[in-house]
C-alpha cells in the first residue's frame, strides 16, 4: 500500500491486477497498478492504446472486478461490497461519461428525460427530480435545450448533457473515458472548462482518461499508464526546477513550451520498482542490467559495464523474448528449467 498522502486519499488502488481470458489467451490489462487520488483532485490519465486506461475506469466504477489487489473509494473497499451495495455504488456514488454520445444518452429521450432517468432508477420521484434535472441543464449551460433529443444536439452539447446525466444522483466521483475523443479542439476546451468548474465549484473528484498528453494543461495532475502500471506523473513545474535533459533539437516549439510549464516525475512503486523511459534507455544503450551508485544526493544509473560477467547471453536473450511478448513462453520456461538442471 502507498504511504504518500494516505490521510487525505479519496481513492486508492493498491497493486491492482486484471487478467482477461479469451479462448485460452490471457491478457494482463492491469499489472500491479498503484494510484492514489486525493479528495477534490482533478486527475488526467494518459497512456497508449491498450495500456489499461478503460479497464482502470471500469474497475473504479465498480463495473469490472479486479483479479487481485485492492480498490478503496471514499473509505469503501469495492471488493468487499455485496452485490446490492455495488449497485448502489454505481448508481449513486460514481458518475460516468464515455467517449461515444450513444453510450451516454438514450436517443429517443429528451435531454431532461435523460437526466431524470438515473434519479428515477435510484428511487427518486416528483418535483425534486424535475427541479434537479433543470438545474443540471442550467449548470452545463444548456438552459435552452431542455426538450432536445440527442440527435438534435451537437457533439459538444451531447457531452455536456452526458455530464449532467452523470451528476444526476450527486456522485462524489466522476469518471470520464475519452470524453472529448470525438470533439474538435475548441469544443473539447469547453468540455474541459466544465470539468474544471465542477471540480472547483462542487469539489467533485474527477478522473479523465485521454490519449492526448496535452490534457496536462487542463488538469491538476496527469498520470501515465504503461503496460497496465503507473509509469510517470506530470506535474506543473516548480519555479526554478531544472528542465529535463532532452535532446537539444527536441526543445523547440510545443516541446519547449511544455518543458517550461510541466515536469515529468517517474513513479516509484511500493516495491521500489520504476520504469526508465524508453528514450533514455535507447540514448544511453541500456540493456538488461544497470549499475547504480549514490551520487550528488541522488542515484546515478548507468549501463552495466561488465554485462557479460553478470549474466549469460542466454539469460539476456530469454529476458528480451519475454519482454517482447513473442508468445514463446512455454519454450522459454522449459529452457529456463533446462538451464537449472
Ligand atoms: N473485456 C475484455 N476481454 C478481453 N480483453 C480485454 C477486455 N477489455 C480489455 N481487454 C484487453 O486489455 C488491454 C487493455 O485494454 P483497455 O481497454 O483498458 O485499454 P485502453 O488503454 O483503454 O486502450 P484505448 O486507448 O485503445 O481505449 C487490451 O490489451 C485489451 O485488448
Ligand atoms: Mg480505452
Amino acid at each position: 500500500m502507498q504511504n504518500q498522502g494516505e490521510s487525505s486519499a479519496f481513492l486508492i488502488c493498491d497493486d491492482l491486477y486484471k487478467i482477461f481470458k479469451v479462448a485460452d489467451i490471457e491478457v494482463m490489462a492491469l499489472q500491479g497498478l498503484d494510484l492514489t487520488v486525493k479528495r477534490g483532485e482533478l486527475v488526467g490519465v494518459v497512456g497508449a492504446s491498450g495500456s489499461g486506461k478503460t479497464t482502470l475506469m471500469n474497475v473504479l466504477g465498480g463495473l469490472t472486478r479486479p483479479s487481485a489487489g485492492q480498490v478503496i473509494v471514499d473509505g469503501k473497499n469495492l471488493l468487499k461490497l455485496s452485490a446490492r451495495e455495488l449497485t448502489t455504488y454505481r448508481q449513486v456514488e460514481v458518475g460516468f461519461v464515455w467517449q461515444q454520445g450513444s453510450r451516454n444518452l438514450i436517443p429517443y429521450l429528451s435531454a431532461l428525460d435523460n437526466i431524470r432517468l438515473p434519479m428515477t432508477l435510484a428511487g427518486k420521484a416528483g418535483g425534486e427530480v424535475d427541479q434537479r434535472a433543470r438545474e443540471l441543464m442550467d449548470l452545463v449551460d444548456l438552459a435552452d435545450r431542455y426538450d432536445h433529443q440527442p440527435i438534435q444536439l451537437s457533439g459538444g452539447e451531447q457531452q455536456r448533457v452526458a455530464i449532467a446525466v452523470a451528476l444526476a444522483n450527486e456522485p462524489k466521483l466522476l469518471l470520464a473515458d475519452e470524453p472529448t475523443g470525438e470533439l474538435d479542439s475548441a469544443t473539447s476546451d469547453q468540455v474541459y472548462a466544465l470539468f474544471r468548474h465542477l471540480n472547483s465549484e462542487l469539489g467533485l473528484t474527477i478522473c479523465i482518461v485521454s490519449h492526448d498528453p496535452l490534457i496536462a494543461e487542463q488538469v491538476q495532475r496527469l498520470v501515465q499508464i504503461r503496460d497496465g502500471k503507473l509509469a510517470a506523473e506530470t506535474v506543473r513545474r516548480r519555479p526554478g526546477a531544472k528542465t529535463a535533459p532532452r535532446k537539444a533539437d527536441a526543445a523547440t516549439g510545443a516541446d519547449a513550451r511544455w518543458d517550461e510549464h510541466f515536469e515529468e516525475l517517474i513513479v516509484l512503486d511500493s516495491a521500489g520498482r520504476l520504469q526508465i523511459p524508453k528514450h533514455y534507455r535507447e540514448e544511453l544503450g541500456f540493456q538488461n542490467r544497470v549499475e547504480m551508485e549514490v551520487a550528488d544526493g541522488g542515484i546515478l544509473i548507468r549501463p552495466a559495464r561488465n554485462l557479460d560477467e553478470t549474466s549469460s547471453q542466454a539469460e539476456i536473450q530469454i529476458e528480451r523474448e519475454i519482454r517482447a511478448g513473442n508468445g514463446a513462453q512455454g519454450g522459454l520456461l522449459s529452457r529456463i528449467r533446462g538451464k537449472k538442471q
